[in-house]
């Protein structure tokens, strides 16, 4: 069944459960649609598991389109969710709607996630009012990763956690569909998940929020730079990665590979003639 925001506010409601995995790829997006999770996030992330930077800062507009649209292409019915990228909406409402339009048309988008409440609030009002549904993210929220210093738990004292929850009621006031809320503690955000109407996913958020959300390199043991502890590897797709590389390497060095099943022959009579 074709995911979109309607299954999402649906699924708050009835109290089901929402799966989603971070996809940079086509034949990664394929297999995750497949599994029948129910949207899939080209995340900025995209800068440390597909790029090999040290954050998401220097991810662009371009990578996220590129990416975004070879994602689309091997999906069927998760519901895509492009991130926009650090300054893509920040600088001004004029840009926000232009480049969440960018990712619509041209990454094939069904969604744009940004990060930020209240702050960013007018431009979540205008890219939704511009017809395109508006995923928010609030807790730890890698674009300031500077501002705060490192990968740190956030809303841990009272004033914090009442901004998270404010920021939380501001976002589906100005018409999000639905918060991430990362590295936040679990009783905290089942305050945000019960406050408001909108589906929150959580990131290193407990069990009690509406959805989960994890990168799907983490979650399969693939992406070992560096392992919060809000992942679990749910395979070590990593170590057999590693292995098939190796045999790989053992069989063609050894002339094992490849075999004569792994080649094309040409009839004798062409043969004779080449000499
Ligand atoms: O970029 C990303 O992958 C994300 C998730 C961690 C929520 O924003």
């Amino acid at each position: 069944m074709k995911n979109t925001v309607v299954t999402f506010m649906e699924a708050k409601k009835k109290g089901e459960k929402l799966s989603m995995l971070t996809a940079y790829d086509y034949s990664t997006a394929k297999l995750i649609d497949g599994a029948g999770i129910n949207a899939i996030l080209v995340g900025d992330s995209l800068g440390n598991v597909v790029l090999g930077y040290e954050n998401t800062i220097s991810v662009t507009m371009e990578d996220m389109i590129h990416h975004g649209r070879a994602v689309a292409r091997g999906i069927q019915n998760a519901l895509l969710v492009i991130d926009m990228p650090f300054m893509s909406y920040q600088t001004s409402v004029y840009d926000a709607v232009m480049n969440a339009g960018r990712l619509m048309k041209e990454g094939m988008a069904h969604a744009v996630k940004l990060e930020g409440g209240i702050e960013v609030c007018d431009k979540v009002k205008a890219i939704t009012q511009a017809g395109i549904p508006v995923m928010g993210h609030l807790g730890l929220t890698p674009q300031s990763i500077h501002a705060f210093g490192g990968h740190k738990v956030q809303g841990k004292d009272e004033i914090a956690a009442r901004k998270l929850i404010e920021n939380a009621k501001a976002l589906q006031e100005a018409g999000a569909f639905s918060v991430v809320l990362e590295c936040v503690p679990a009783k905290l955000a089942e305050i945000v998940t019960q406050t408001v109407d909108i589906p929150t996913i959580g990131i290193g958020a407990g069990k009690g929020c509406d959805g989960q959300v994890l990168v799907y390199a983490d979650a399969i043991g693939m992406f070992d730079d560096f392992k919060p502890k809000f992942v679990k590897q749910f395979g070590q797709i990593g170590a057999a990665m590693t292995e098939a590389f190796r045999k790989y390497d053992e069989e063609v060095k050894g002339g094992v590979f490849p075999a004569d099943e792994h080649t094309y022959s040409i009839s004798d009579d062409v043969l004779e003639r080449l000499y």
